[in-house]
């Protein structure tokens, strides 16, 4: 395998640029102005260099939906984006509940060869929410499932939610929970607010999310396991996940870029690009989640990319599925968000996009330090770049990214998955 010199980078943004050398799997050498020898020289002056991005949270719709993305399409999006691996969701068709879909999901990973694929297992069998997933056998099975949800649905019956958060603790899982109480979300189109008021669009109230989070929290401490918080979204759920961690509970949380950056008023389109679960909030909601973040009370980021056929997403507002795509411009946003504006350094950003979710996923050799004898899971990004987002110049195969048309900083020049580029000048490599 080619070995690489990346020349004149910045790790984690920051001190002197250094080259970076690769041979084979890992990084064998850091240091300035390093003899390229028999390493392929690649010119990064200029860019900062992070350990390859993970994402906790991705909808990658094989088996089932091919029409809207494939394993293939969807990592090679997730590549482009800067990833070296991704977790999938398990609510494909059939809903990835044992080990069989599992494993499946994990081969096309493989098989593809972007980035690794984590398969999610189920909760609960069929995401029915009322009998227990075979969760020990998708734990030993090929696919090694260390996290598990219901994504796109909430485990709501508590008896359950606390037996699923005891079974995991022998293999050393996580639950990671869609927050979402049914009842008080029934028929539900966006944030009730002000806006849902004016629009005459049944509201979806924070409690319904804050509830279900304080039970959890409650549960998870109360049995000693580890629960994760998919995509909080309003500034009450900040407030929980740190009076959670207040009580030295393992309880984990991620914020999406959507909820990052984006607010309820743009609902008043009716554009159902706008349309995901949970809803976009408000300004007060947004700034919560910023400084969640950049505080640590929110561990990292996740993208819930969540690609949608255009029949599913352009119709009416109340018809559309919810959900955006998010891999491949993820990094864009939170520098947008968060760099950009002083909120968060890139060793922050390595934090909360690389570390800490491989670490919550407990994935080896991802989110891995740039040191010497670690394997080559590497992000190159050119932070000065600026790029204006095009949804029909994406390889992910649907086209719902709220971002269209949006300038944003920054932009991946190339991804590395143990040592081997899967994108270079910003173009996917196969
Ligand atoms: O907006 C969303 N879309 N939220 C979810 O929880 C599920 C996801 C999907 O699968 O489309
Ligand atoms: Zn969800």
């Amino acid at each position: 395998m080619t070995s690489w010199l990346l020349q004149a980078v910045l790790l984690y943004g920051e001190g002197e640029p250094v080259d970076v050398r690769t041979d084979g799997e890992r990084i064998v050498e850091i240091g300035a102005a390093l003899p390229v020898g028999d390493s392929r020289a690649y010119d990064a002056a200029g860019c900062v260099l992070l350990p390859g991005l993970v994402d906790l949270h991705t909808h990658l719709r094989e088996p089932g939906r091919e029409d809207a993305e494939t394993v293939e399409t969807g990592t090679r999006a997730a590549a482009l984006g800067g990833f070296t691996a991704v977790h999938a969701m398990a609510n494909t068709d059939p809903v990835a509940d044992t080990a069989g879909v599992v494993e499946q999901v994990w081969r096309l990973g493989q098989e593809a060869g972007h980035c690794d694929v984590a398969p999610v297992g189920a909760v609960t069998v069929g995401l029915g929410g009322e009998q227990m997933a075979e969760l020990g056998t998708m734990a030993d099975s090929a696919a090694r499932v260390r996290v598990f949800s219901d994504d796109g649905k909430c485990v709501s019956d508590a008896s359950l939610m606390r037996r699923a958060l005891e079974y995991v603790k022998a293999f050393d899982g996580v639950i990671a929970q869609h927050a979402q109480e049914p009842r008080l979300t029934v028929g539900a189109q966006m944030n009730e607010g002000i806006t849902s008021s004016r629009l005459g669009l049944t509201g979806w109230p924070a409690v319904a999310e804050e509830a279900v989070i304080a039970r959890d929290c409650l549960l998870a401490g109360h049995v000693g396991s580890r629960l994760h918080v998919c995509h909080v979204s309003t500034a009450g759920s900040v407030e929980l996940i740190r009076w959670a961690k207040g009580k030295g509970w393992d309880v984990t949380a991620e914020v999406t870029p959507h909820h990052l950056s984006l607010t309820d008023d743009l609902a008043c389109s009716y554009d159902p690009v706008f349309k995901v679960n949970p809803p976009l909030r408000t300004d007060v909601d947004v700034e919560a989640l910023r400084a969640g973040l950049a505080d640590g009370t929110i561990d990292c980021v996740a993208t819930d990319h969540a690609p949608h056929a255009l029949e599913d997403k352009e119709t009416e507002w109340g018809a559309a599925l919810p959900g955006m795509t998010g891999l491949e411009t993820a990094l864009s946003v939170v520098v947008d968000t968060l760099v950009e504006p002083g909120l968060m350094s890139w060793r922050q950003v390595a934090e909360r996009l690389s570390e800490t979710p491989a670490r919550i996923g407990r994935l080896e050799g991802h989110g891995r330090p740039l040191a010497v004898g670690e394997p080559a899971n590497l992000c190159l990004v050119d932070p000065a770049a600026r790029w204006t987002v095009d949804a029909r110049a994406m390889a992910t195969r649907s086209r719902n990214t709220p971002f269209a048309g949006h300038e944003l900083p920054a932009r991946v020049r190339a991804t590395f998955l143990r040592g081997r580029p899967t994108v270079l000048d910003g173009k996917a490599t196969s």
